[in-house]
């Protein structure tokens, strides 16, 4: 390659002789206009509109909407989290994840319920391990947007989330000391544990440390709970730091399980950008589905924002199947995340300002969230079936067939007065689901999607 010396001529530059030619020219049209016979200057043509092949019109209201869905950024820091976003936490987090040694007689992993191969979710109406729960698992997809987890919401960030299902009795089955035990016993998780967060405690006492504790709040009487109550007040701190370490971990990796190039974000982007390639790419029936979406249909009054949902609590008066007992929703978790030890005012909070965090100063319940539960993201959707807190619907036209119609009535609290029987047409929800459809990204690399070989890098 060859190096020049000096700066290439500037394009507009005033070089002298250019000087004289424009003058030339500005005297030569001064004539010609004065000489009212000649021509007048030629002036070029407007460049002609771009075919972006759109069949919709997109208003200026519609494309402030669109502004605020697309395109989803980076995910909000985790304050509470030191280790939010230290690579080698991630690395172990997902070997974490996928580790069934976490587990009661080594069975599940969180993998188990949160598969890559069905969306981060587990394909069930509702999760089976140890036992069949209530509630459908959803999806790990952009969980680092979140601003409540569980579909009650009775976590406040990701970590503390992941606490939970190691000793749910019907999930994992585990308790945070038997993990402890685990972890000392088995050589690679004590190892890269401690390469992160420093030397596990001696567990060796059994008298002091009892092969299975953890707290059991609503039963004085269960045996994990008597073992823990009788731990001194410095073991169970010893044994809630550790257990809250290996949970930043996890969400150090799940900050990584972002969908966020799908092709509605590629056709907004498009559009923007007067790119036909990337519009007519994205099917009229899809474009229709946006229009509705974002229009007639109403649905950003609840899932809006980058990640399509507000990150509230709606009732949106789905009926009690037969055979099953109401289930109150968030009404029921603002008590368990104000209570919640490891909730991000808490003691195991790397918040180096809590008083900045405002989340839970003004929780309170009320009747209206009766019922109410979180208003769950729609990127992915197509391949988190099934669908709703409880997987009632098994496809995306069943969910369309619930907001068109509103059938029945919720068995606890009342339905949100926001929605209306949408009442579309048969061909209008064929392009609703169209564009439900385009909400998903091209898939994670495999280095994402897989236990690593081992728990550090
Ligand atoms: C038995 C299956 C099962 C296992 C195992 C399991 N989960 Fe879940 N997960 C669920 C269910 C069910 C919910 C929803 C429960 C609820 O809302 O009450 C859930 C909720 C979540 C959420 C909240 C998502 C959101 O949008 O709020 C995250 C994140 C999550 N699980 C991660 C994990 C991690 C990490 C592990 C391992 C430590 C794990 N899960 C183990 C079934 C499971
Ligand atoms: C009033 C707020 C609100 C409106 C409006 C709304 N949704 Fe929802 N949506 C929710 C809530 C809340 C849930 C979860 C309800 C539950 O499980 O009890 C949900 C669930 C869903 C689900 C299932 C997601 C999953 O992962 O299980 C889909 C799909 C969905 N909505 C699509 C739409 C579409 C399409 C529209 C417009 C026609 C729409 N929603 C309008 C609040 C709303």
């Amino acid at each position: 390659m060859r190096n020049h010396p000096y700066p290439p001529p500037h394009k507009g530059f005033p070089h002298p002789q250019r000087g004289v030619l424009r003058w030339a020219c500005a005297l030569f049209v001064l004539s010609m206009a004065m000489a009212s016979a000649c021509t007048p200057p030629v002036t070029p043509d407007p460049p002609k509109p771009v075919d972006l092949g759109l069949v919709i019109t997109l208003t200026d209201a519609d494309n402030k909407i669109l502004d605020s869905l697309t395109p989803l950024g980076e995910p909000p820091p985790s304050p509470s989290n030191r280790y939010a976003d230290d690579p080698k936490a991630a690395h172990f987090g997902q070997f974490l994840f996928f580790d069934k040694r976490l587990s009661a007689e080594s069975k599940f992993s969180c993998a188990s319920c949160h598969d890559p191969q069905k969306g981060w979710g587990d394909g069930l109406p509702t999760a089976n391990t140890i036992a069949k729960g209530d509630r459908n698992a959803p999806t790990v997809w952009n969980t680092a947007y979140n601003r409540w987890f569980f579909w009650d919401g009775r976590a406040d960030t990701l970590w503390a989330q992941a606490t939970q299902p190691f000793e749910n009795p019907i999930e994992m089955g585990a308790t945070r000391v038997g993990l402890l035990h685990t972890f000392t016993k088995e050589a690679d998780l004590k190892k890269a544990y401690e390469a992160l967060f420093g030397p596990l405690p001696d567990t060796s006492d059994p008298q002091r440390f009892p092969p299975q504790a953890r707290p059991v709040s609503d039963d004085p009487n269960h045996p994990h709970q008597k073992a823990w109550a009788a731990m001194s007040p410095t073991d169970q701190e010893a044994a809630n730091r550790f257990y809250t370490n290996i949970a930043k971990a996890i969400e150090a990796f799940e900050r990584k399980i972002i969908s966020k190039t799908s092709p509605f974000d590629t056709f907004v982007a498009g559009v923007r950008h007067k790119d036909p390639v990337r519009t007519k790419a994205f099917s009229p029936a899809a474009q229709r589905g946006l229009k509705l979406f974002i229009g007639k249909a109403q649905c950003t009054f609840c899932h809006f924002g980058k990640n399509l949902s507000n990150s509230e609590f709606h009732n949106i008066g789905l009926n009690l199947p037969a055979g099953k007992s109401p289930d109150i929703g968030r009404f029921d978790a603002i008590d368990k995340v104000l209570k919640d030890p490891f909730n991000a005012i808490g003691t195991f909070s790397d918040d180096a300002a809590p008083e900045k965090y405002t989340k839970l100063k003004f929780l309170a319940s009320n009747t209206e969230i009766m019922g109410a539960f979180k208003t769950p993201t729609l990127r992915e959707i197509a391949n988190t079936a099934p669908y709703m807190h409880d997987g009632r619907f098994a496809t995306l036209e069943d969910v369309l067939d619930f907001y068109n119609e509103l059938p029945d009535k919720p068995p606890v609290g009342h339905r949100e007065e926001s929605l209306r029987p949408l009442q579309l047409d048969k061909d209008q929800k064929a392009d609703l689901i169209a564009f439900l459809r385009s909400l998903s990204s091209p898939p994670l690399p495999t280095s994402l999607t897989q236990p690593p070989a081992q728990p550090l890098p």
